[in-house]
């Protein structure tokens, strides 16, 4: 979705919104704006550019604005084109309040209609340009009674930064059903979409909740709803720091972030798994007594992180036996699902601001189900509105598509998984000290695939140019499979299917010949042999094969495919391993074939719009 930063303070506000929008790139990149107050003059300037972030910094650079206030966009376009004239900032008749957006007002059609019926005239298609219109009708002379006034017009998702000139010691922020924080520094301060925004500047954010407003005068922020009643402020002091969200020598930040696939694993374990299986969640939230009163779970997730849901019904469903069922966020909520308060809902989301997801959990709470949300982003909208919270601590992820985080998404429901068993005495202390162990081993097993890039790169020059590619799995590398083919179409536009082996004969079959690469996981399982009879099937189509396998098993010898060996660990724990080469092959793919692997065409990273 669209990124958004404010600045008021001392500095010149124009180097540091353009800094801010490179780091919020990620959240849409199809046009950007800045306007920027001077106060010399009383003049703002507004720069717009019909492309990425860099071509408006390139303009601005020719010619830096001068001016302590200001506000920058980055947009993913929703109503209008990416063209000048749709790219925020929007104003209103006058050119005096200036407004910024990411979200969706749904009732922008009629609002502009009203307002075009009394006079006010538009020069854009978006929705966001009834706001500075709204403010203008509303504006007696008290800029944030103006704005409140016209929020309360207002149906859909916003989060909003805001100022007039009429009024330049003023920034203003809102939200609702998206996301916003206050950066605030030393005689500064900001609002932005995410904390990454605010980063270089200040560790001290406040967290602005649903339903929100901000306005920040020289003398500090002032938090209220958007109603009016004063809230006190929830700020805190952010833990990790700037390195963790640049390239750090590498070309990509998805190449940086499949790499940091061990890490993501430490630290997602780190402090809550003791050598004797003993799982402590920090801000989980609910008792045991709770746990023990669930008779089923829902988890309700998009993209990546529904194919980790997906496993995590694996995961929980071996461990605990308690029945897992797992839907796309963006269906849970319109087919009445049928959940009470014995259903544990778990809104699996990196971000934790899909709006989709969000929705579902709201959705949940509303029919008294226990809401469990396992997140990145410390404070975002699901951990907020979550009975508990469990945190993958994977620090900043900026590529589009997402490997670490999907990795300690895993992680996560493995631990969830031991925990609900052992309240329910599910596993005995043997199995559960070897799962211990093997999760504590995985760090080391996932960085010896890493260690083998350069195979994994040579096996996706061999393909980078085939146009289909089928993913196949069993069992518990099943998911494994659907993630495999989500990350290669995501990031280089080619058609990946991912299926359960066993279903290939069913239909998908029909589809493979000569040029139609199968990409079969078929790493140590169970179910091995079944693998191998799926593969031959697949041979006798002529299909080129490429298979995942344990080093050291030679259940495959004598099949005709290429082979990447990954490290042996058992199958229960394989998916974590066997995801880092197939995100391997899908970033070399995409790079060979010149892709932008970190903003990926019609993509965002966080899609805060149902
Ligand atoms: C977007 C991204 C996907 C991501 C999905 C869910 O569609 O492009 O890569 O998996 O959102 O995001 P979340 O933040 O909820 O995990």
């Amino acid at each position: 979705m669209c990124g958004i930063i404010g600045y008021l303070g001392e500095r010149s506000a124009a180097p540091i919104i353009m800094a801010s929008l490179k780091r919020l790139e990620y959240r849409g990149y199809d046009s950007a704006g800045v306007a920027i107050f001077n106060e010399a003059d009383g003049q703002t300037s507004v720069v717009k550019s019909a492309a990425k972030v860099d071509t408006l910094v390139e303009r601005l650079t020719e010619e830096m604005p001068e001016g302590r206030l200001g506000i920058g966009h980055t947009r993913w376009a929703t109503h209008g084109r990416p063209t000048v004239i749709n790219a925020h900032p929007h104003t209103d008749c006058h050119k005096q309040i200036m407004v910024i957006h990411n979200g969706i007002i749904e009732n922008f059609a009629e609002l502009r209609k009203d307002l075009q019926a009394r006079g006010h005239v538009f020069i854009s298609e978006t929705d966001t340009e009834v706001v500075p219109h709204l403010i203008e009708e509303n504006d007696q002379g008290d800029l944030v009674a103006a704005v409140r006034a016209a929020l309360t017009k207002l149906r859909g998702a916003y989060a909003m930064a805001i100022f007039s000139q009429k009024d330049p010691d003023l920034l203003i922020g809102a939200r609702l059903n998206a996301p916003l924080v206050v950066g605030i520094g030393d005689k500064e301060w900001f609002v932005a979409s995410d904390i990454t925004a605010v980063i270089p500047y200040t560790k001290k954010v406040l967290l602005l909740g649903e339903g929100e407003m901000v306005s920040i005068t020289r003398l500090g922020p002032e938090v209220s709803t958007i109603g009016g009643a004063s809230v006190k402020p929830k700020i805190i002091e952010v833990k990790w720091d700037i390195s963790q969200a640049q390239k750090g020598g590498y070309p990509h930040f998805m190449a940086k972030e499949i790499n940091e696939a061990p890490e993501a694993v430490s630290n997602a374990l780190r402090g809550r798994l003791t050598d004797e299986g003993e799982v402590t969640f920090e801000e989980f939230g609910l008792t045991d007594r709770q746990l023990l009163k669930i008779s089923n779970i829902k988890m309700v997730a998009a993209g990546t992180s529904y194919y980790a849901a997906l496993l995590g019904k694996y995961i929980v469903e071996d461990l605990a036996r308690i029945p897992v069922e797992v839907e796309p966020a963006s269906e849970f909520r319109y087919r009445q699902p049928i959940i009470d308060q014995d259903t544990l809902v778990i809104g699996v989301s990196q971000s934790g601001e899909t709006a989709d997801t969000l929705a579902a959990i709201r959705e949940a709470r509303e029919r008294k189900s226990k809401v469990v949300s396992i997140t990145n982003v410390v404070g975002s909208s699901m951990a907020l509105e979550s009975d508990g919270v469990i945190y993958l601590h994977a620090g900043p992820e900026i590529g589009v598509a997402s490997t670490k985080t999907f990795i300690a998404h895993l992680t996560c429901l493995y631990l969830l998984g031991i925990r609900l068993a052992a309240i329910r005495h599910r596993l005995a202390p043997e199995r559960l000290r070897e799962l211990t162990a093997e999760l504590k081993t995985l760090p080391e097993a996932v960085q010896s695939v890493l260690d083998r890039a350069e195979q994994i790169q040579a096996l996706a020059k061999k393909y980078s140019g085939h146009r289909n590619f089928m993913y196949i799995g069993r069992g518990i590398n099943y998911p494994i499979a659907l993630e495999g083919a989500l990350k290669l179409k995501e990031i280089s536009y080619l058609h990946a299917e991912g299926y359960a082996a066993g279903e290939l004969k069913h239909g998908p079959i029909a589809l493979l010949d000569g040029g139609f690469p199968v990409f079969a996981v078929a790493t140590q399982a169970a179910t091995l042999e079944k693998m191998v009879s799926n593969i031959q099937e697949v041979i006798a189509r002529d299909a080129p094969v490429i298979a995942l396998v344990t080093a050291g098993d030679h259940t495959l010898d004598e099949i005709e495919a290429d082979r990447f060996e990954v490290p042996e660990v058992s199958e229960f724990v394989s998916p974590i391993v066997n995801v880092v080469a197939l995100q391997l092959f899908a970033y070399f793919v995409a790079t060979e074939r010149g892709c932008n692997v970190d903003q990926p065409r019609n993509l965002a990273k966080s899609v805060t719009v149902e």
